[in-house]
């Protein structure tokens, strides 16, 4: 599984690029489903046949933040704004990508105060020496995404990307695990997530679900003088409540709890102050869905150093598999 998370978060694919990412995660899946389609927003919607179950949605978004050219001056330095919510003081002194392989490094004008450290006075230095120059390289409206190989830390992980491609590794491994089951499952890797649920929600009205539970990144407050919340890394799978984006079906979040407990699955409960999932959107697709998250908590979240527990993810990707291969009433 460390291999397929280091293949999966080393995969260019911000926001509206993610072209490579989807070939990646379609030669990881392909043996395992019966049926692959890419719709108009480039979503990847995996189906697996039942035998009259339901219709059961699993999503996890593919994108990734970035950053998008908005100008190139004269010396060949390149303004850029956000893909996502995209920290300054994270993204200081990192190295980006862009999709035919250049690379460049993020600068700073000088600021007198560290409180001016905002976007727009960085830019990415690909060293060319003028705008003919850097020009033939990128183009205005070309994305990059931060350059950061994977490593491991004992049984953690840190890559860039792992928002949320370590829930692509989740639905990628239950699939493999998962025998003939009664339900259909359709396996959505979503696009466009980060700039607003976009892929999530036209899937979500094509399939028309009976359930949705979508696999995403959450914070933790285990860190030093952390925001507080009560999820830890390293302590289960966590079944989410609420975060910005909506308030789970509360049917379906007991059910996920049940179902852990059972199996003997460790899990938390997680309730995020800040940041959505692509399930708000599943949710209120047509008439309204029932729909759930199960989270990896994950440290640094949008950063380039995005840090999960390897037991964490397999807690996951079990209670995924319980939850297809159960009755999902609730
Ligand atoms: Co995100
Ligand atoms: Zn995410």
């Amino acid at each position: 599984m460390k291999n397929l998370i280091k293949r999966l978060t080393e995969t260019f694919g911000p926001s509206g690029s993610e072209g490579p990412i989807r070939e990646t995660i379609r030669k990881e899946v392909e043996p395992f489903v019966d049926e692959i389609k890419v719709d108009a927003l480039g979503n990847l919607i995996c189906f697996k046949k039942g035998s009259g179950g339901k219709k059961v949605l699993l999503d996890a978004h593919m994108d990734e933040i970035g950053l998008m050219v908005t100008h190139i001056d004269e010396n060949g330095f390149l303004r850029f704004g956000s893909i996502g919510g995209v920290n300054p003081a994270v993204s200081l002194g990192q190295r980006v990508y862009f999709e035919n392989g250049t690379f460049g490094v993020i600068g700073c004008e000088r600021i007198e105060d560290p409180k001016d450290l905002r976007l727009n006075k960085l830019y990415i230095d690909i060293g060319a020496g003028s705008r003919e120059e850097a020009s033939k390289k990128v183009r205005v409206g070309d994305s990059a995404a931060f350059f950061q190989p994977a490593i491991g830390l004992g049984n953690r992980m840190v890559a860039k990307a792992m928002d949320d491609r370590i829930g692509c590794v989740v639905i990628i491994e239950a699939l493999k695990g998962l025998g003939a089951t009664n339900h259909d499952i359709y396996a959505v890797f979503a696009t466009q997530e980060e700039v607003g649920l976009r892929g999530a929600r036209v899937a979500a009205f094509g399939i028309n679900p009976d359930v949705g539970i979508a696999f995403d990144v959450t914070g933790t407050g285990d860190t030093p003088k952390s925001s507080t919340m009560d999820v830890s890394l390293g302590k289960g799978a966590a079944i989410k409540v609420k975060d910005s984006s909506l308030i789970c079906h509360p049917g379906l979040r007991d059910y996920l709890v049940k179902l852990a407990e059972e199996k003997g699955i460790s899990y938390q409960m997680e309730v995020l102050e800040r940041g959505g999932t692509d399930s708000g959107a599943i949710q209120m697709a047509r008439a309204g869905i029932p729909a759930g998250v199960i989270s990896i908590p994950s440290r640094y979240i949008h950063s380039p150093s995005e840090m999960v527990d390897i037991g964490d993810v397999e807690a996951c990707v079990k209670l995924c598999v319980a939850a297809c291969e159960s009755p999902l009433e609730f």
